[in-house]
Protein backbone atom coordinates (compact mmCIF):
# COMPACT_ATOMS: atom_id res chain seq x y z
CA UNK A 1 0.00 0.00 0.00
CA UNK A 2 1.19 3.74 -0.50
CA UNK A 3 0.31 4.82 2.87
CA UNK A 4 0.66 8.38 1.73
CA UNK A 5 -2.80 9.85 1.82
CA UNK A 6 -4.41 6.61 2.15
CA UNK A 7 -7.81 6.06 4.34
CA UNK A 8 -7.24 3.12 7.03
CA UNK A 9 -10.04 1.45 6.86
CA UNK A 10 -9.45 -2.14 6.97
CA UNK A 11 -6.74 -4.43 7.62
CA UNK A 12 -7.74 -5.53 3.55
CA UNK A 13 -5.91 -3.14 2.82
CA UNK A 14 -2.43 -4.40 4.15
CA UNK A 15 -0.35 -6.73 3.00
CA UNK A 16 3.33 -8.14 4.86
CA UNK A 17 5.25 -5.83 3.73
CA UNK A 18 3.03 -2.98 4.73
CA UNK A 19 3.01 -4.16 8.18
CA UNK A 20 6.57 -4.46 8.16
CA UNK A 21 7.28 -0.80 7.12
CA UNK A 22 4.54 0.24 9.92
CA UNK A 23 6.94 -1.62 12.69
CA UNK A 24 10.10 -0.28 11.38
CA UNK A 25 8.58 3.05 11.33
CA UNK A 26 6.80 2.31 15.06
CA UNK A 27 10.94 1.13 16.22
CA UNK A 28 11.89 4.72 15.17
CA UNK A 29 9.51 6.43 16.63
CA UNK A 30 10.35 4.40 20.03
CA UNK A 31 11.94 7.38 21.37
CA UNK A 32 9.55 10.05 21.14
CA UNK A 33 6.96 7.83 22.06
CA UNK A 34 8.95 7.13 25.26
CA UNK A 35 9.41 10.88 26.04
CA UNK A 36 12.86 10.32 25.88
CA UNK A 37 13.13 12.59 22.40
CA UNK A 38 10.60 15.26 21.18
CA UNK A 39 9.61 16.28 17.75
CA UNK A 40 7.13 18.83 16.28
CA UNK A 41 7.05 17.09 12.73
CA UNK A 42 3.51 17.60 12.62
CA UNK A 43 3.10 21.42 13.90
CA UNK A 44 0.38 22.89 12.13
CA UNK A 45 -1.29 20.09 11.40
CA UNK A 46 -4.84 19.34 13.03
CA UNK A 47 -6.30 15.85 13.97
CA UNK A 48 -9.77 15.43 14.14
CA UNK A 49 -10.85 12.88 16.68
CA UNK A 50 -14.84 12.10 16.36
CA UNK A 51 -15.94 9.69 18.54
CA UNK A 52 -19.45 8.77 18.14
CA UNK A 53 -19.47 5.35 20.74
CA UNK A 54 -16.95 5.55 24.12
CA UNK A 55 -14.01 5.36 24.21
CA UNK A 56 -10.99 5.66 26.43
CA UNK A 57 -7.66 4.18 24.93
CA UNK A 58 -8.30 4.36 21.54
CA UNK A 59 -9.02 7.97 21.49
CA UNK A 60 -6.96 9.22 23.93
CA UNK A 61 -3.59 7.34 22.18
CA UNK A 62 -4.86 8.40 19.03
CA UNK A 63 -4.51 12.32 20.31
CA UNK A 64 -1.60 11.89 22.14
CA UNK A 65 0.24 10.41 19.50
CA UNK A 66 -0.66 13.21 17.32
CA UNK A 67 0.06 15.42 19.90
CA UNK A 68 3.31 13.58 20.65
CA UNK A 69 4.07 14.28 16.86
CA UNK A 70 3.54 18.38 17.55
CA UNK A 71 0.30 18.00 15.96
CA UNK A 72 -2.91 19.91 17.77
CA UNK A 73 -6.37 17.79 17.63
CA UNK A 74 -10.37 18.37 18.25
CA UNK A 75 -12.62 16.11 19.93
CA UNK A 76 -16.33 15.28 19.49
CA UNK A 77 -16.42 12.31 21.89
CA UNK A 78 -20.68 12.47 21.83
CA UNK A 79 -22.82 12.13 18.76
CA UNK A 80 -25.59 13.76 21.13
CA UNK A 81 -22.88 17.23 20.83
CA UNK A 82 -22.42 16.97 16.81
CA UNK A 83 -24.74 17.81 14.18
CA UNK A 84 -25.66 13.81 13.45
CA UNK A 85 -27.94 14.21 16.40
CA UNK A 86 -29.83 16.76 13.81
CA UNK A 87 -30.26 14.56 11.52
CA UNK A 88 -26.70 15.72 8.85
CA UNK A 89 -25.54 12.44 6.85
CA UNK A 90 -21.97 11.35 7.74
CA UNK A 91 -21.39 12.36 3.74
CA UNK A 92 -22.13 15.82 4.99
CA UNK A 93 -20.22 15.71 8.19
CA UNK A 94 -17.13 14.35 6.44
CA UNK A 95 -17.07 17.58 3.60
CA UNK A 96 -16.79 19.87 6.30
CA UNK A 97 -14.59 18.23 8.55
CA UNK A 98 -12.26 17.50 5.51
CA UNK A 99 -12.30 21.45 5.61
CA UNK A 100 -11.43 22.56 9.12
CA UNK A 101 -8.66 19.26 9.61
CA UNK A 102 -5.85 17.65 8.49
CA UNK A 103 -6.61 14.21 8.75
CA UNK A 104 -9.84 12.36 10.90
CA UNK A 105 -9.99 9.40 13.46
CA UNK A 106 -13.62 8.02 13.46
CA UNK A 107 -15.72 5.58 15.65
CA UNK A 108 -18.79 4.85 15.24
CA UNK A 109 -21.64 2.15 15.87
CA UNK A 110 -22.56 0.98 12.65
CA UNK A 111 -20.93 -1.20 10.29
CA UNK A 112 -19.33 0.08 7.35
CA UNK A 113 -19.99 3.85 8.66
CA UNK A 114 -16.38 4.93 8.44
CA UNK A 115 -16.01 4.07 4.87
CA UNK A 116 -19.04 5.82 3.92
CA UNK A 117 -17.76 8.90 5.89
CA UNK A 118 -14.03 8.18 4.34
CA UNK A 119 -15.45 8.01 0.75
CA UNK A 120 -16.94 11.99 0.99
CA UNK A 121 -14.08 13.17 2.89
CA UNK A 122 -11.23 15.11 1.31
CA UNK A 123 -8.72 14.05 3.61
CA UNK A 124 -7.00 10.88 5.28
CA UNK A 125 -9.64 9.22 7.32
CA UNK A 126 -8.76 6.17 10.28
CA UNK A 127 -11.18 3.76 11.26
CA UNK A 128 -11.42 3.99 14.92
CA UNK A 129 -13.64 1.21 15.05
CA UNK A 130 -17.21 0.48 13.01
CA UNK A 131 -19.58 -0.82 15.22
CA UNK A 132 -19.20 -4.62 15.38
CA UNK A 133 -17.03 -5.19 11.85
CA UNK A 134 -13.36 -3.55 12.49
CA UNK A 135 -10.76 -2.09 14.62
CA UNK A 136 -7.61 -2.37 12.27
CA UNK A 137 -5.55 0.17 14.52
CA UNK A 138 -6.06 -2.02 17.75
CA UNK A 139 -5.38 -5.15 15.42
CA UNK A 140 -1.67 -3.33 14.12
CA UNK A 141 -0.92 -2.98 17.97
CA UNK A 142 -1.88 -5.86 18.83
CA UNK A 143 0.30 -7.87 16.30
CA UNK A 144 3.30 -5.81 17.42
CA UNK A 145 2.79 -6.20 21.06
CA UNK A 146 2.93 -10.24 20.26
CA UNK A 147 5.62 -9.68 18.04
CA UNK A 148 7.70 -8.09 21.20
CA UNK A 149 6.66 -10.03 24.05
CA UNK A 150 7.43 -13.75 21.48
CA UNK A 151 10.97 -12.03 21.56
CA UNK A 152 10.92 -12.02 25.24
CA UNK A 153 10.32 -15.57 25.39
CA UNK A 154 12.75 -16.50 22.30
CA UNK A 155 9.23 -17.01 20.23
CA UNK A 156 8.58 -15.12 17.07
CA UNK A 157 5.84 -15.00 14.77
CA UNK A 158 6.59 -18.51 13.02
CA UNK A 159 4.40 -20.94 14.46
CA UNK A 160 2.65 -19.07 16.29
CA UNK A 161 -0.36 -20.24 18.57
CA UNK A 162 -3.09 -18.40 20.19
CA UNK A 163 -6.19 -18.56 21.93
CA UNK A 164 -9.32 -16.22 21.40
CA UNK A 165 -11.39 -16.32 23.89
CA UNK A 166 -14.49 -14.70 24.90
CA UNK A 167 -17.41 -13.00 22.65
CA UNK A 168 -15.52 -13.45 19.20
CA UNK A 169 -19.43 -12.92 16.95
CA UNK A 170 -19.57 -8.94 18.19
CA UNK A 171 -15.79 -8.22 19.14
CA UNK A 172 -14.18 -6.51 16.50
CA UNK A 173 -11.05 -6.12 17.65
CA UNK A 174 -10.66 -10.06 17.44
CA UNK A 175 -12.09 -9.62 13.88
CA UNK A 176 -9.18 -7.09 12.41
CA UNK A 177 -6.84 -9.56 14.41
CA UNK A 178 -8.00 -12.98 12.52
CA UNK A 179 -7.66 -10.89 9.52
CA UNK A 180 -4.18 -9.08 10.50
CA UNK A 181 -3.12 -13.09 11.54
CA UNK A 182 -4.10 -14.62 8.25
CA UNK A 183 -1.44 -12.77 6.71
CA UNK A 184 1.33 -15.46 8.07
CA UNK A 185 1.38 -19.28 7.77
CA UNK A 186 1.72 -21.95 10.29
CA UNK A 187 0.01 -20.62 12.85
CA UNK A 188 -2.59 -22.50 15.38
CA UNK A 189 -5.38 -20.31 16.40
CA UNK A 190 -8.02 -21.79 19.25
CA UNK A 191 -11.13 -20.04 18.69
CA UNK A 192 -12.75 -20.57 22.62
CA UNK A 193 -16.34 -19.13 22.99
CA UNK A 194 -19.84 -19.70 23.89
CA UNK A 195 -21.95 -21.33 20.83
CA UNK A 196 -23.90 -18.42 20.24
CA UNK A 197 -21.36 -15.71 19.76
CA UNK A 198 -18.63 -17.97 17.72
CA UNK A 199 -16.74 -16.09 14.90
CA UNK A 200 -17.85 -15.38 11.73
CA UNK A 201 -15.47 -17.21 9.59
CA UNK A 202 -15.17 -14.28 6.96
CA UNK A 203 -12.52 -12.98 9.26
CA UNK A 204 -9.89 -16.13 8.72
CA UNK A 205 -9.09 -16.17 5.16
CA UNK A 206 -6.06 -18.27 5.38
CA UNK A 207 -6.74 -21.87 4.74
CA UNK A 208 -3.23 -23.17 6.03
CA UNK A 209 -4.42 -21.75 9.29
CA UNK A 210 -5.34 -23.98 11.64
CA UNK A 211 -8.21 -23.59 13.52
CA UNK A 212 -9.45 -25.17 16.86
CA UNK A 213 -12.85 -24.53 18.26
CA UNK A 214 -13.83 -25.07 22.18
CA UNK A 215 -16.45 -23.88 24.18
CA UNK A 216 -13.98 -24.59 27.36
CA UNK A 217 -11.26 -21.84 28.18
CA UNK A 218 -9.42 -24.59 30.41
CA UNK A 219 -8.59 -26.75 26.64
CA UNK A 220 -8.39 -23.74 24.47
CA UNK A 221 -5.21 -22.13 26.78
CA UNK A 222 -3.60 -25.07 26.58
CA UNK A 223 -0.58 -25.14 24.39
CA UNK A 224 -0.15 -21.28 23.21
CA UNK A 225 1.72 -18.60 23.44
CA UNK A 226 -0.31 -16.31 23.83
CA UNK A 227 -4.23 -16.11 25.20
CA UNK A 228 -6.29 -12.98 24.23
CA UNK A 229 -9.17 -12.57 26.47
CA UNK A 230 -12.30 -10.22 25.31
CA UNK A 231 -15.21 -8.63 26.90
CA UNK A 232 -18.74 -9.58 25.84
CA UNK A 233 -20.08 -6.44 23.87
CA UNK A 234 -22.95 -5.94 25.58
CA UNK A 235 -23.55 -2.84 23.26
CA UNK A 236 -24.39 -4.75 20.15
CA UNK A 237 -27.19 -7.29 22.49
CA UNK A 238 -30.83 -6.24 21.78
CA UNK A 239 -31.03 -6.35 25.48
CA UNK A 240 -28.71 -6.43 28.30
CA UNK A 241 -30.41 -9.18 29.71
CA UNK A 242 -29.00 -11.45 26.90
CA UNK A 243 -25.67 -10.06 27.14
CA UNK A 244 -25.93 -11.24 30.74
CA UNK A 245 -26.60 -14.61 29.52
CA UNK A 246 -22.50 -14.94 28.10
CA UNK A 247 -20.78 -12.98 31.13
CA UNK A 248 -18.58 -14.85 33.63
CA UNK A 249 -18.62 -17.97 31.38
CA UNK A 250 -14.60 -17.67 30.07
CA UNK A 251 -12.94 -16.09 33.04
CA UNK A 252 -9.12 -16.83 33.21
CA UNK A 253 -7.82 -17.35 36.85
CA UNK A 254 -4.52 -18.21 38.23
CA UNK A 255 -5.83 -21.83 38.55
CA UNK A 256 -7.00 -22.12 35.61
CA UNK A 257 -3.70 -20.68 34.21
CA UNK A 258 -1.00 -22.56 35.53
CA UNK A 259 -3.02 -26.07 35.57
CA UNK A 260 -3.93 -25.55 31.79
CA UNK A 261 -0.54 -23.28 30.12
CA UNK A 262 3.09 -23.72 29.06
CA UNK A 263 5.40 -21.73 31.56
CA UNK A 264 5.09 -17.76 30.09
CA UNK A 265 2.11 -17.70 27.82
CA UNK A 266 1.16 -14.35 27.25
CA UNK A 267 -2.10 -12.73 28.68
CA UNK A 268 -3.68 -10.06 26.23
CA UNK A 269 -6.96 -8.04 26.41
CA UNK A 270 -7.66 -4.73 24.38
CA UNK A 271 -9.35 -3.47 27.36
CA UNK A 272 -11.78 -2.27 28.70
CA UNK A 273 -11.48 -5.60 31.07
CA UNK A 274 -14.67 -5.80 32.26
CA UNK A 275 -14.00 -6.15 36.08
CA UNK A 276 -17.33 -6.29 37.44
CA UNK A 277 -17.39 -9.97 39.50
CA UNK A 278 -20.40 -11.51 37.31
CA UNK A 279 -17.48 -10.84 34.19
CA UNK A 280 -14.46 -11.17 35.41
CA UNK A 281 -12.53 -11.64 32.55
CA UNK A 282 -9.37 -11.99 33.94
CA UNK A 283 -9.25 -13.10 38.11
CA UNK A 284 -7.44 -10.41 40.18
CA UNK A 285 -5.24 -13.36 41.34
CA UNK A 286 -3.10 -12.67 37.94
CA UNK A 287 -2.92 -9.30 38.25
CA UNK A 288 0.82 -9.78 39.86
CA UNK A 289 1.48 -12.20 36.64
CA UNK A 290 4.55 -11.14 35.04
CA UNK A 291 2.76 -12.11 31.79
CA UNK A 292 -0.10 -10.09 31.65
CA UNK A 293 0.52 -8.10 28.91
CA UNK A 294 -2.47 -5.77 29.22
CA UNK A 295 -1.00 -2.40 29.96
CA UNK A 296 2.42 -3.11 27.58
CA UNK A 297 -0.26 -3.54 25.03
CA UNK A 298 -2.13 -0.59 26.19
CA UNK A 299 1.19 1.82 25.87
CA UNK A 300 1.86 0.39 22.17
CA UNK A 301 -1.34 1.91 20.69
CA UNK A 302 0.54 5.62 20.91
CA UNK A 303 3.64 4.52 18.72
CA UNK A 304 1.96 2.51 16.26
CA UNK A 305 -0.38 5.04 15.97
CA UNK A 306 2.33 7.78 15.67
CA UNK A 307 3.77 5.72 12.84
CA UNK A 308 0.92 5.72 11.16
CA UNK A 309 0.60 9.21 10.72
CA UNK A 310 4.21 9.46 10.09
CA UNK A 311 3.20 7.47 6.97
CA UNK A 312 -0.44 8.46 6.03
CA UNK A 313 0.86 12.26 6.20
CA UNK A 314 4.40 11.13 5.27
CA UNK A 315 6.63 12.98 7.62
CA UNK A 316 8.47 9.96 8.49
CA UNK A 317 11.45 11.09 7.12
CA UNK A 318 11.42 14.45 8.72
CA UNK A 319 11.62 13.49 12.02
CA UNK A 320 14.58 13.75 13.12
CA UNK A 321 14.99 17.63 11.22
CA UNK A 322 12.81 18.91 14.63
CA UNK A 323 14.38 16.59 17.32
CA UNK A 324 14.77 17.81 20.36
CA UNK A 325 16.09 17.04 24.13
CA UNK A 326 12.86 16.41 26.01
CA UNK A 327 13.32 18.98 29.02
CA UNK A 328 10.67 17.80 31.22
CA UNK A 329 11.10 15.43 33.97
CA UNK A 330 8.40 13.03 34.85
CA UNK A 331 7.96 10.85 38.12
CA UNK A 332 8.42 7.51 36.86
CA UNK A 333 10.40 5.63 34.47
CA UNK A 334 8.45 4.73 31.06
C1 LIG B 1 -12.19 -2.47 22.04
C2 LIG B 1 -13.23 -1.88 21.10
O1 LIG B 1 -13.67 -0.74 21.30
O2 LIG B 1 -13.57 -2.57 20.16
N1 LIG B 1 -11.61 -1.52 22.86
C3 LIG B 1 -10.52 -0.81 22.40
O3 LIG B 1 -10.62 -0.06 21.46
N2 LIG B 1 -9.34 -1.04 22.99
C4 LIG B 1 -12.66 -3.67 22.75
C5 LIG B 1 -13.90 -3.57 23.61
O4 LIG B 1 -14.52 -2.51 23.73
O5 LIG B 1 -14.24 -4.59 24.20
Amino acid sequence: MDFSGSHILSIDQFNRSDINALFSAAEALEPYATRKKLTRVLEGAILSNMFFEPSTRTRISFGSAFNRLGGAVRETAEMSSSSLAKGESLADTAQVLSGYSDIIVMRHPENGSVDEFAKASKVPVINGGDGSNEHPTQALLDLYTIKKELIQNNKTLEGLRIALVGDLKYGRAVHSLCKILSLYEDITINLVSPNELTLPKKYISNSKIQINESESIEEGVSEVDIIYMTRIQEERFKTVNEANRYKGLLSLSKEIYTANCEPNTVIMHPLPRDSRKESNEINADLFDNPNLAIFRQADNGVVIRMALFALVLDVLDQVKDTSRKVNWKTTKNI
